[in-house]
């Protein structure tokens, strides 16, 4: 049984005071859900405020990103050693708007993985076709590639890897993904996970759906058989849209 996986992603969102006042209303009304594994991933500078926030709850803590050395001359950058520093057990990878925006490859990103990894942090790692890309059958070449640049480094600890699927074009657009289009590419992913990692790591890796999920949409989405969570833009940002949303992860007898 894979324990299902839902993480806000707060993108540029939220000052301080913003941030704890969210995380504390979460941390009380999720406080007795415990059959589903959530998360935050706050803005950077965010993150310490939050963790103490969170000490004496199951929620975790994510960054949005990281980079892939741990200390240097790189201006700008953030280490995955200092994220595990101030509280951080997981953090993102690859998310479409780092390497639409900022020139994340796949090469980049199997550099970052291995580095969170090795760090001890968890990793949400982010694959998903462009709609021109599915316009032209390409879906499935496109999440192969990504799912390929996050495993360069080699075969990943199976509680502390996990998959989002995110189509770009249902990303902030109000345009999720129908559940049987999410899971056509979930199953996908799970057999290329089959083929990379054998057997028992394709059935243990938790593979999230990610673009335009909110309260209303997200029970058809999780009960598709390999969507395992969600990780939730702008719906994250309501404290009672994410609670209904986790709630909606929740697993339930066939
Ligand atoms: P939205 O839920 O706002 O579509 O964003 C999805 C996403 O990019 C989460 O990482």
């Amino acid at each position: 049984m894979r324990t299902p996986f839902v993480v806000g992603n707060w993108k540029l969102h939220k000052n301080v005071a913003e941030a704890q006042a969210l995380v504390t209303e979460l941390k009380n009304q999720l406080g007795a859900i415990r059959d589903v594994a959530v998360g935050v991933a706050p803005p950077f500078t965010a993150l310490w405020p939050v963790a103490r926030r969170l000490e004496d709850s199951h929620l975790v803590l994510a960054a949005q990103d990281c980079f892939w050395e741990e200390k240097g001359a790189w201006t700008g950058e953030v280490a995955p050693t200092m994220l595990a520093d101030v509280g951080c057990t997981w953090t993102l990878v690859g998310h479409s708007e780092r390497r639409t925006h900022f020139g994340e490859t796949d090469a980049t990103v199997g550099k970052k993985v291995a580095a969170a990894l090795k760090a001890g942090l968890g990793v949400i790692a982010c694959v998903g076709e462009t709609e021109a890309q599915r316009d032209a059958n390409q879906t499935f070449a496109v999440v192969d590639a990504h799912l390929d640049g996050a495993l360069a480094g080699g075969a990943p600890p199976l509680d502390r890897f996990v998959i989002a699927y995110e189509p770009v074009w249902a990303i902030g657009t109000g345009r999720t993904a129908t559940p049987a289009q999410a899971q056509e590419v979930h199953a996908h992913i799970r057999g290329r996970l089959r083929e990379r990692l054998g057997d028992a790591a394709a059935a243990a890796i938790r593979i999230q759906y990610g673009g335009s999920v909110k309260a209303a949409n997200a029970e058809t989405l999780m009960r598709q058989p390999d969507i395992d969570g969600a990780l939730v833009g702008g719906a994250s940002l309501d404290a009672a849209e994410f609670v209904a949303i986790v709630k909606a992860a929740r697993p339930r007898p066939a």
